[in-house]
Parts: C-alpha cells; sequence; structure tokens
C-alpha cells in the first residue's frame, strides 16, 4: 500500500477518500464502526436527542408565540430508537463512500510492528500489511479519573461516559454529572428537558471550559432556570452505589457534602489512544499520552504521520477532518498548515454557544493589546422575533494595534451556524473596516456581528 491508516474516524475516513483521490492506494483499519466516536458515541448522536428536546421544549414553551400544544410529551426510548437509526445511515454513508473511493477497509484492530526498507508494517488477526507511509488517527476515549469507587460505578451501570449514556433507555430520575464541560453540558441540557433533576458538579469557578466567562455564565443561568443545579469549584472524592441507588461525594472549599443520584455520568475530559498501537516500537514522541505533530500532521518518524484526537491538539471532529486533509497534502509534498487560531467550537445547548479566537482573556495572556465589544442580540429584528426575553450576546475581540478581529464569541439563536463566518474573518485577519463593509443578509442573527463592528 502506498498509505494505511488506524482509525477510521472524522479524521482517518476522510483523510483515506482524499488520498485515494490523489492515486495512492490505501488501507484502512477500524475495530469498531466507521465514523468513530463524532458519528456513534459523540457529535450525530447528541445532535439527534438535543434536536428532539428542542422539539419537545418548543411544544411546551409555545404559549408566548400564541401556540398552545396539550398533552406533549417525549418518549426517551423513542428517542434513542430515532438515533440509533440516524448513526446507522451515517455509519452506512462512510462505509459506502470508501468503497465509492476504493478504500480498502479491514474492521480489525491493528499494531505497528515495525520499519522495513518498504516503509511500515502493521500487523492485525495474524496478518501483516505494509505501506510506504503510515496515518495514525486512533481518536481518543473518556478519561476516567482516580476517584474512589468510581470504576466500579462504571462496572456496575451506575456511572456512564458519554459511550453508555447515549443508548440507556430510561431516564435516570436524578443524574450527577461529574464535569461542566462541553459534555456534560449537553448531556446535562437533554437529560433537563425529558425530566432528570441533574446536578453538574465541576472543579474549575465556571463551565464550559475555556469559554468566554461572561458567555459561561449566560449558558449556566439559563440551564439553571430550566432546573439545572451546578455546583462549582468542587472536586468529586468519591462514588458508591449501584443504578437508581447511587451516592456522590464531593469537598467544595472546606464544604463535604454527598449527592444522592439515580446514574451518574462522568465527563471529566478525554484522553488520546496511544497505548497498545506499536508506538513505542517505531519510536513516535509522545507527551502527555499524545502524539506529537507538527501543524502539517508530521510526527517525529519521517513517514508517519497523526491527526485527530490522538494529537490531543483541539479534540473536534472539525478539526480532525482539517487535520487528515494537511497530512495528505504534506505527504503529497504541497505545503500546508492547520491553522489553530481560527478553529471554531460549539456547544448545542439551547442557547447554543459558539466560539472562535481569542477571548479577552487568553489574548492577555498572549501579550496582545486587545478589547473586546459586546453587543445583546436584541440588536437583531430576527433574535426579538423568534426568542422571548432572550439574553444572547455576540463579542467581538480586536487586536488594537492592528484592528484585526482575533475571536468572535456568541451566545443564542444559530450561533452554531454562525460561528464560520466569524472563523473566516479570523483566518483571513479581517480589519474591522473589511468587516463594516460586508453585506450580511437582514433579517438574521448574524446582523449583528456586523452592528458590534461599528461599537469599535
Ligand atoms: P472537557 O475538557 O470539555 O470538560 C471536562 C470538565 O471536567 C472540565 O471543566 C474539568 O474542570 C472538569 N473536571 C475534571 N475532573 C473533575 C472532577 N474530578 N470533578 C469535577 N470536575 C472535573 O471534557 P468533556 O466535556 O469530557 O469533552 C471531551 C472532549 O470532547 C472535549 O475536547 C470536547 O471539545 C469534545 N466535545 C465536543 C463537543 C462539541 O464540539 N459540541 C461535544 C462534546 C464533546
Amino acid at each position: 500500500y502506498d498509505l494505511i491508516i488506524m482509525g477510521g474516524g472524522p479524521a482517518g475516513y476522510n483523510a483515506a477518500e482524499r488520498a485515494s483521490h490523489e492515486g495512492m492506494k490505501v488501507l484502512l483499519f477500524e475495530e469498531r464502526a466507521l465514523g468513530g466516536v463524532c458519528l456513534n458515541e459523540g457529535c450525530i448522536p447528541t445532535k439527534t436527542l438535543l434536536n428532539s428536546a428542542k422539539i419537545y421544549e418548543s411544544a411546551l414553551h409555545g404559549a408566548p408565540f400564541g401556540v398552545t400544544v396539550s398533552g406533549a410529551s417525549i418518549d426517551h426510548a423513542a428517542v434513542v430508537d430515532r438515533k440509533d437509526k440516524v448513526v446507522k445511515t451515517l455509519v452506512g454513508g462512510v462505509g459506502a463512500k470508501m468503497r465509492s473511493a476504493k478504500v480498502e477497509v479491514i474492521n480489525k484492530t491493528a499494531v505497528i510492528k515495525g520499519k522495513s526498507s518498504e516503509g511500515f508494517t502493521v500487523t492485525c488477526d495474524g496478518n501483516d500489511y505494509t505501506a510506504k507511509r503510515l496515518l495514525i488517527c486512533t481518536g481518543s476515549e473518556a478519561s476516567v479519573p482516580p476517584i474512589p469507587g468510581l470504576r466500579e460505578a462504571v462496572e456496575s451501570g451506575l456511572a456512564m461516559t458519554n459511550r453508555e449514556i447515549l443508548d440507556i433507555r430510561v431516564v435516570p430520575k436524578r443524574l450527577c454529572v461529574i464535569g461542566g464541560g462541553v459534555i456534560g453540558l449537553e448531556t446535562a441540557s437533554y437529560f433537563n428537558t425529558v425530566g432528570s433533576e441533574v446536578t453538574v458538579i465541576e472543579m474549575l469557578d465556571k463551565i464550559a471550559g475555556p469559554t468566554d466567562r461572561e458567555i459561561s455564565k449566560i449558558l449556566q443561568s439559563n440551564l439553571e432556570k430550566k432546573g439545572v443545579k451546578f455546583i462549582l469549584g468542587a472536586g468529586v472524592t468519591a462514588v458508591s452505589g449501584k443504578f437508581g441507588a447511587g451516592r456522590v461525594s464531593y469537598k467544595a472549599g472546606d464544604k463535604e457534602a454527598q449527592i444522592d443520584c439515580d446514574a451518574v455520568l462522568v465527563s471529566t475530559g478525554r484522553r488520546p489512544r496511544t497505548k497498545d498501537i506499536g508506538l513505542e516500537g517505531v519510536g513516535v514522541k509522545t507527551e502527555r499520552g499524545a502524539i506529537v505533530t507538527t501543524e502539517c500532521g508530521r510526527t517525529s518518524v519521517p513517514g508517519i504521520w497523526a491527526a485527530g484526537d490522538v494529537n490531543g491538539r483541539s479534540m473536534l471532529a472539525h478539526t480532525a477532518y482539517r487535520e487528515g486533509e494537511a497530512c495528505i497534502n504534506d505527504m503529497m509534498g504541497r505545503k500546508d498548515a492547520v491553522d489553530y487560531r481560527a478553529i471554531p467550537a460549539v456547544i448545542y445547548t439551547k442557547p447554543e454557544v459558539g466560539t472562535v479566537g481569542e477571548t479577552l482573556e487568553s489574548a492577555k495572556k498572549l501579550g496582545i493589546n486587545a478589547s473586546e465589544h459586546t453587543l445583546s442580540l436584541r440588536y437583531s429584528g430576527r433574535y426579538v422575533a423568534e426568542v422571548e426575553g432572550g439574553d444572547g450576546i455576540v463579542k467581538v475581540v480586536v487586536d488594537d494595534d492592528h484592528k484585526t478581529v482575533i475571536g468572535v464569541h456568541m451566545i443564542g439563536s444559530y450561533a452554531s451556524e454562525i460561528i464560520y463566518g466569524a472563523a473566516a474573518m479570523v483566518a483571513g485577519e479581517k480589519r474591522v473596516s473589511d468587516v463594516q463593509k460586508l453585506v450580511f443578509p437582514h433579517p438574521t442573527v448574524c446582523e449583528v456581528i456586523r452592528e458590534a463592528m461599528f461599537t469599535i
């Protein structure tokens, strides 16, 4: 083969298709279903669930809009059935894509065996396969912190990661979420809507990790209004019990307390999957468990590239696509580099959060002379027409020395769909005056970004 790819998630399957179009003979190994975490137990299933929650919420809260629905209900098991159908369709789609691109797929685990004069050898089920180049896209897995009782709780079914919780067919009456990052918040949002009493325990003093602090606060207050409880600045110290009768102990400052719950979600981050894939044998450099890569995906070993969560850089499916492409371009001798400054990130809660680039806080840390400019989404006619009492905002971060847009942060309707336009501004180093001259469609929520440029 010209190229062996280990892992058929967004990084791997997209790179396989690109490489094949470049004329390479490609072999792709995937031990589970094609599509990886994103398609099978991440992005797609959660968006399917959250869309059902959105439809249900609209039915419940239509009164201010003159719409009353009586007897609205949500059938969680039916939502999960639909999610399975959506996942099956899309996984099938990736398979069809691989067949039409003439990528050979082996549905088994592969391990790097070594280097030879012909390239690299990978072993799978007792057979060896050799290729000139290797692309490692083995992804990431949920990290389960060493909290007393947690591992046992995962084994007994009381505690779940993103993988298991998407398949449960009963709604836990009380759900305790450990970790208020993206997975924790999206899952909390869904289960709150379908009837769970949700408590999120977060170690930091804010939710949503690196998200702009003001936007995190707006998100938290929106979720609190719906009944989600947050315990911030708290570390979980123990987990015990079984599904339906669990207990989570935590320490916040000097205070120690417990909450009783029926189920626990562990969403304390993910770690790259670099163990037991044979990296040591060929000397690929890792740092804190992640493969060290350059901006075009080269590893420390010439001929081996890596893309996606396994490099621990951004851990987002859309970054993975781009990284895989950069690797293929580099293999083809074309100069390429992923622009990590302009990667959009979205939290698909209601309201949605969309962010790209620097926050004022991160810009200051980098020594950039920056300022932020915030505008309420109520400047948008469409937002006022569609949202009752909305408190969404958009925040533009500007490099004051160059008058360029270096960050856009938004909470409110359509943020997930709008943010790519802002990413284009950040990636293109657009000046405030450039964006002022762009024509935005009216009436839309994205117009507020343009409006914000005139407050600078
Ligand atoms: P995360 O890193 O976003 O959040 C984990 C949170 O858990 C952090 O806020 C951390 O402070 C907290 N934490 C860690 N240990 C704790 C403890 N012992 N007690 C209490 N809190 C603790 O990780 P998450 O949410 O698991 O997501 C993993 C990855 O998946 C992320 O890289 C994320 O970007 C990606 N993802 C992206 C989505 C999207 O783009 N919409 C959706 C879901 C996941």
